[in-house]
């Protein structure tokens, strides 16, 4: 596919609920795009899984900070995925969304201290994609567009009603309670959820998974958000 491209490396935030496409969607701007896809979920899930495993309850405190001193954030790229090692270990897809992990990541992720622990290595994934000679980045969050890139040169927001949402994860055979996630991600003191006040909001309750990717295909020939290559380094 002709994207009409810069040669400029671009980065691409996007943002939006429990099961509002973030992902998937990601995951096909970055087939069609030649970008390398972080899902940062996936980094709030993996340390929650050892944290849970170390016995920890998502407090604050000193054995919180000793559990997040010994963490080693390291990159292995598959094809456009760029997956977190973890202490030496890309854990297990169904681990990191289990019903256990379902249920308590979002009180680790509200944790200031856990949010500074990975929003370096986040951040870094620019470099990565860069290194690995992809086009550019596609990442997606909670917090990607406010926080860790937030002069991202794209920066979409997607929604998708309740029932859709909960009705997509009941046919990928999940129990998750998405409402309670929201509602955590959504009012924590750090890093909540929100939509950029310079993100393009696409509710896709009723776009197919292709439409929505071709629409953000869309926006980045069009240039549609902020530009400029992201020079996020301070913390928020
Ligand atoms: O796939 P799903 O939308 O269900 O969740 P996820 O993207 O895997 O994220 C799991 C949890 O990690 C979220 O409910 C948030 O609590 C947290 N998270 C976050 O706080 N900030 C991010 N940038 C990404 C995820
Ligand atoms: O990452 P997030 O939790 O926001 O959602 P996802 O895992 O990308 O998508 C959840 C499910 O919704 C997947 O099975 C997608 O294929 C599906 N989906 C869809 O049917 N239509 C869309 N426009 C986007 C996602």
């Amino acid at each position: 596919m002709d994207l009409h491209m810069s040669e400029d490396f671009q980065i691409v935030a996007i943002d939006g609920g429990a099961a509002s496409g973030k992902s998937s969607t990601a995951r096909g701007v970055a087939g069609a795009a030649h970008f390398l896809h972080v899902d940062t979920g996936s980094h709030y899930r993996a340390v929650t899984l050892r944290a849970l495993g170390e016995g920890l309850r998502p407090v604050g405190g000193p054995a919180l900070e000793h559990f997040l001193a010994g963490l080693r954030f390291e990159t292995e790229v598959r094809g456009n995925c760029a997956c977190l090692r973890l202490n030496g270990v890309v854990p297990d897809a169904a681990d990191i969304r289990s019903d256990a992990v379902n249920a308590a990541v979002s009180a680790f992720a509200a944790l200031p201290a856990v949010r500074k622990a990975v929003r370096t290595y986040q951040r870094d994934q620019a470099a990565v994609a860069r290194t690995h000679g992809f086009r550019g980045l596609v990442m997606d969050g909670r917090d990607i567009g406010t926080v860790i890139f937030p002069d991202a040169d794209l920066k979409i927001y997607l929604e998708a009603d309740a029932s859709t949402r909960a009705a997509r994860r009941k046919d990928e055979g999940q129990t998750d309670t998405i409402d309670d996630r929201d509602r955590i991600d959504s009012t924590r003191a750090t890093a909540p959820l929100a939509a950029a006040p310079d993100a393009v909001r696409i509710d896709n309750s009723n776009i197919p998974l292709g439409g929505v990717v071709e629409e953000v295909l869309r926006l980045l020939r069009q240039g549609a958000s902020a530009t400029g290559a992201s020079r996020a380094t301070e913390p928020r």
